[in-house]
């Protein structure tokens, strides 16, 4: 004995996720664990699961049946499933798996360490309440150990929109701002820990409300941090872009031009029928004025295809709107029902069709990609520098415009450098220092 405990986390999803694991792994070091990224060497793993689309409560089983014979093995080995599968189905898991100690829904991270009393008694745990009480002010201070230059910052949680195809509400509960001073406080910390960017992350990140001048107000505050270089915010809502949100677009020098502005659909009908509550004309009018305040922004989305009652002609429209937009990145995805959600009882649209219509939409989408990055040659834009790049001598960061970028040359890990961009790579730019 003697020797301290060890925990693997697996992260599925969206990025909430991806800091959720961040401070589960703190609140369970306090407790004595350490983190490997072996999980044949742990002795608790957590699953953190994701619900957004298909196949989602499979995967988490079919990894489970993974690792089952580890558990075999070494039957003093916890294991947990955590996430937006766990809040979904919780008890489910329960019953299904009897291999699994600990089942928390992503509310109730902070009555963690309790729940390790009880593993320790050999008890099993299921909490997948939406407690009262902020998980964040309850997760304990966050420690002192150098980070990278980029981190995440979850300041809002939980949606009340209410879309008809989308789980998160069910999942995640109804949206919940952390006060202003709260993520000041963590950002201060992040950045005396060596964090030069900060991605604000929400479900509904600009329905943010703990600052008396929403995030507008938070990201002013922000950019009064020394040291603090770059600030930027996921995922928005079109019908949460205030003017004030907009107007630092073009005020604020530390937001970076780069916008995550889903619409799903170019269809007025389709729109209606996912409980949107815009138009598409409201959304390419929204665009027009983020690019009157900042001309060079690049705009990202997400849209989906085949949703119930999608036409052909409903599906032209989308690809309208997109002509219209000119993405710089863009994520799409096939419908896919989810349990619980109203869009789930409709009649469904054929499945080849959804496909056929997703692989048409992403030609064009993929087209648009490369120009925004072909467009940048010639260009000289800020490259926060993260680790060295894939060849000997190199050095890779991301740009203003969250392009990979690489040059020849040193530059510290951390460090912001005006980059001359010279080349347009398959996923990459390359550029040289000036
Ligand atoms: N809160 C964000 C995104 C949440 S989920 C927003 O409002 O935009 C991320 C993306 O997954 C969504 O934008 C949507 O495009 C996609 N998505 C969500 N539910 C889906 C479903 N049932 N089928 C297919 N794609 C889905
Ligand atoms: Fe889901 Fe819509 Fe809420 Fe985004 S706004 S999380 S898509 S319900
Ligand atoms: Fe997935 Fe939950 Fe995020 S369903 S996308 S992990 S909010």
């Amino acid at each position: 004995m003697g020797d301290a405990k060890k925990l693997f986390i697996k992260t599925y999803g969206c990025q909430m996720n991806v800091y959720d694991s961040e401070r589960m792994a703190e609140s369970l070091i306090s407790q004595g664990y350490v983190t490997t990224d072996r999980a044949d060497d742990a002795d608790m793993i957590l699953l953190n699961t994701c619900h957004i689309r298909e196949k989602a409560a499979e995967k988490v089983y079919h990894e489970l049946g993974r690792l089952r014979p580890l558990k075999t093995a070494k039957p003093d080995l916890k294991i947990g499933v955590t996430g937006c599968v766990a809040q979904a189905e919780g008890a489910e898991i329960m019953t299904r798996a009897p291999m699994v100690d600990l089942v928390v829904g992503p509310q109730s991270y902070h009555r963690l360490p309790g729940m390790t009393d009880a593993l320790a008694r050999g008890e099993r745990v299921l909490d997948t309440d939406f407690p009262e009480e902020d998980k964040f002010n309850h997760l304990g201070a966050r420690p002192k150990a150098a980070r990278a230059p980029t981190a995440f910052l979850t300041v809002q949680e939980g949606c009340d929109k209410f879309c008809a195809f989308c789980v998160v509400p069910y999942t995640r509960g109804s949206e919940v701002s952390r006060p202003a001073d709260r993520v000041l406080d963590e950002a201060r910390d992040l950045v005396e820990r060596g964090v030069r960017e900060i991605a604000l992350l929400g479900q509904n990140v600009n329905a943010y409300h703990g600052h008396y001048g929403g995030l507008a107000g938070l990201i002013g505050d922000l950019a009064k941090i020394d040291g603090l270089l770059r600030i930027r915010y996921t995922t928005s809502h079109p019908n949460d872009m205030d003017d004030a949100l907009i107007a630092a677009h073009g005020e604020c020098d530390k937001l970076m031009p780069y916008l995550h502005l889903p619409v799903q659909s170019g269809s007025d009908r389709v729109l209606k029928a996912m409980n949107r509550k815009h138009t598409a004309d409201h959304y390419l009018r929204l665009i027009e004025r983020i690019r009157a305040a900042r001309p060079d922004i690049l705009i990202s989305g997400d849209f989906i295809t085949g949703f119930p009652g999608e036409e052909e002609q409903d599906f032209e429209d989308t690809l309208a709107l997109v002509r219209a937009v000119e993405y710089g990145q863009c994520y799409s995805f096939r419908y896919s029902p989810r349990p619980g959600t109203p869009a789930a009882e409709r009649g469904q649209v054929d499945e080849a069709v959804s496909m056929d219509r997703l692989h048409r939409l992403q030609s064009l989408l993929t087209e648009q990609q490369r120009r925004a990055q072909d467009a940048m040659v010639g260009q000289t834009v800020g490259v926060l520098f993260e680790k060295p790049g894939r060849e000997p001598g190199q050095m890779g960061g991301k740009s203003d415009h969250l392009h990979a970028v690489h040059v020849m040359g040193e530059v510290p890990v951390g460090e912001m450098r005006p980059v001359r961009i010279t080349e347009s790579l398959t996923n990459s730019l390359g550029g040289v220092l000036v």
